[in-house]
């Protein structure tokens, strides 16, 4: 019987070379990121590292901190709650739109698009802003088993450039959908998108979903198992975007990817896949990630439909 070890590799050898693609470049920091890194690691809900390629390479996490910071607003708030506030339904459109607020009154319609996010990083309960940036790294290291750190360099060429963000930050405040102060929100959100990730601390993310919330390589519970569900069901709706539907119909498992490169597949009650491989479709996800995975997935049978 061939092994994951073997079809990982296998996939790995297989897509390695270019497949088109681009780096994100309206950040840019991340346009001068190598394009030929490529990484692969499985955890698994023992533990199990199997890792290819440029696993070890740190990258920024972007879009897929938004998950961590959803994780913890429904720890703190719980799931009615922000369901209520944030919503839980696809938008069809890019993950910055404007027209997708617009259309529904200015309330977001779900945690992984940049309004839902920074609407979610406004309702994480702290004094001030400083201590909200603080929660949020730390459960990012929480989930990834590793002391998270702010990428100064990634900070700074994110932050100068984000007046898209900002602008969407004063749209949500100004049909009532912000809860502290917009453009701080807007601030830690920039920095939660802005720490370093690699694809082992990536996948031990994932597995930590995968696994009801127990970190199986920290030995640690970060969220309660009974908020698994609702954050899985986020990522399957709107994990990758417009691409979201394409992805269920094809690999049928929960994903997240963040134009860093980074994507991840949890896999529930097996464990995690996350990859690194900078170019990106034009939805924002990275090529050679998806090719991968699906290639993994459907040689091990993986899929929850
Ligand atoms: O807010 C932004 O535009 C970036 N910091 C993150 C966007 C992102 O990763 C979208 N995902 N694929």
């Amino acid at each position: 019987m061939v092994s994951l070890a073997d079809v990982m590799q296998q996939a790995y050898e297989k897509y390695k070379g270019k497949h088109g693609g681009k780096n994100a470049s309206y950040i840019p920091y991340l346009a001068q990121v190598p394009s030929e890194l490529t990484g692969i690691a499985f955890v698994s809900v023992d533990g199990e590292v199997t890792a290819f390629g440029d696993s070890s390479y740190h990258f920024a996490i972007e879009s897929i901190s938004k998950v961590i910071t959803l994780a913890l607003a429904i720890e703190e708030s719980g799931s009615e709650a922000v369901h209520s506030k944030i919503g839980a339904d696809p938008t069809g459109l890019p993950f910055n739109s404007v027209l997708a607020l617009e259309m529904h009154n200015g309330k977001p319609l779900t945690p992984l698009v940049n309004a839902g996010a920074i609407a979610t990083v406004s309702l994480i309960k702290a004094d001030d802003k400083e201590q909200r940036w603080q929660k949020i790294l730390d459960c990012q290291s929480r989930f990834t088993n590793s002391a998270t750190q702010l990428s100064d360099e990634v900070n700074q060429s994110e932050q100068t450039t984000n007046t898209h963000n900002q602008a969407i930050s004063l749209l949500l405040k100004s049909a009532g959908n912000m809860y502290s102060d917009p453009l701080e929100a807007c601030d830690v959100y920039t920095r939660q998108c802005s720490t370093l990730i690699n694809c082992v601390e990536l996948a031990t993310m994932g597995a930590t979903l995968a696994n009801g919330g127990f970190n199986p390589c920290s030995k640690q519970t970060v969220i309660h198992s009974k908020n698994v569900p609702h954050i899985l069901a986020d990522m399957m709706m709107e994990g990758l975007y417009e691409r979201s539907g394409d992805w269920a119909y094809d690999v049928g498992v929960p994903g997240k990817s963040g134009v860093g490169g980074g994507l991840v597949a949890v896999i529930p009650n097996v464990g995690a896949l996350a990859t690194f491989s900078p170019p990106l479709d034009p939805a924002g996800n990275s090529v050679k990630g998806q090719l991968m995975i699906k290639h993994i997935c459907r040689s091990m049978g993986w899929n929850m439909f």
